[in-house]
């Protein structure tokens, strides 16, 4: 019995690389540098039920959240293989206050920004948990070590961005500017296979996903889209289904295939916390490029293109309204007044 010769990712960077013949191989290198790392965490994620991982490691990160034993898991295993595979020259993750220097002799030309695990608070009941990097090319001159200003560039900038999920299947999605594919990990074989070829998300979508727990502390143009969302209303697809798991990477990527508009807008419920809970560098810088390659939108719920933030630190956060396009676009007729 043969199998179906599948294309691998590998292969498919390595044929995109071929396209562009003034290409060092560097992108290439880093982006499989991070696959493996990407395999190694999924294995560990599909035995957490089994190993005695799951829980609290009883620390405490930089957004004064508990970190997981898997968060931390995660977040060794990128920064140990990435720091020493010679294509990037800094990283900054989501668990960590500072830039993450890379081994003396080892900087390259890219830099890396991650969530280790999205949507940890899903760990210990099962549901889909994903892993978000985002790259950019360096500013500073190449050789010797990254400094915070190669890190704090806007989204639109960036050179590549995916994500990871670990739901029913792995799935690994990402772009580097020629559209979205994704591919699926055959654990037997232990490679990604592409399964999405150039995704590209409905441009009107029919799911709505928001925690709606929050409503009393959202603006009032929030407020009124929603309640607009769930009016009824056939002709134009009214209401929409509600769709929220909590964990943004797998709440994006239904949103991606199938059509969706996410939001996770500024609140007055923490004083401390004004623009939402979503961080600018791990989560919606990269979401935004892949939404923006296929075809979709990423703004603030003020209405600023994400793509054209300029960061001011590693850990900011930013409020987020993603998804199909036509339903950003409605969005922002709500907060411009026109609805
Ligand atoms: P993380 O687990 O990396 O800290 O991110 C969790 C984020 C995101 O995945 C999700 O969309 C959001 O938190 C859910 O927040 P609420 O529980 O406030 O809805
Ligand atoms: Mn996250
Ligand atoms: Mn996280």
């Amino acid at each position: 019995m043969t199998r179906p010769l599948g294309i691998t990712v590998s292969r498919h960077i390595m044929d995109s690389q071929r396209l562009h013949p003034e290409a060092t191989g560097d992108l290439t290198g880093l982006l499989n540098e991070l696959i493996v790392a990407a395999k190694t965490i999924s294995a560990e994620v599909n035995m957490a039920g089994l190993a005695d991982i799951l829980g609290m490691s009883g620390k405490t990160n930089i957004q004064g959240e508990h970190v997981q034993k898997l968060d931390d898991f995660a977040n060794n295993t990128i920064k140990r293989r990435m720091a020493r595979c010679g294509y990037i020259c800094a990283m900054t993750s989501e668990e960590e206050a500072d830039i993450i220097p890379v081994v003396e002799g080892y900087e390259g030309k890219y830099t890396l920004a991650f969530d280790p695990l999205d949507g940890s608070s899903n760990i210990d009941v099962n549901v889909s948990i994903g892993t978000i990097f985002s790259i950019h090319r360096r500013l500073s001159p190449d050789g010797g070590p990254g400094d915070e200003s190669d890190l704090l560039q806007p989204a639109g900038r960036q050179v590549a961005a995916g994500y990871i999920i670990y739901g029913s299947s792995t799935m690994l999605v990402f772009t580097t500017g020629e559209g979205v594919q994704g591919f699926t990990l055959d654990p037997s074989v232990g490679e990604f296979f592409l399964s999405h070829p150039d995704i590209r998300i409905p441009e009107k979508s029919k799911y709505l996903s928001v925690n709606e727990g929050n409503y009393r502390y959202w603006q009032e143009p929030v407020r009124r889209y929603i309640e607009y969302l769930k009016e009824e209303d056939r002709a134009t697809g009214r209401p929409y289904s509600a769709r929220y798991i909590g964990s943004m990477v797998a709440d994006f990527h239904r949103n991606l295939i199938a059509g969706g508009v996410f939001l996770y807008p500024s609140d007055s419920k923490d004083p401390t916390k004004p623009y939402g809970k979503l961080r600018l560098l791990y989560e919606a810088a990269p979401m935004a490029f892949l939404v923006e390659q296929a075809g979709g939108r990423a703004i603030t719920d003020d209405g600023l293109e994400i793509s054209e933030i300029q960061p001011d630190g590693l850990h900011q956060r930013v409020p987020l309204v993603v998804g199909s396009r036509r339903d950003v676009d409605l969005y922002q007729e709500f907060i411009r007044g026109q609805r």
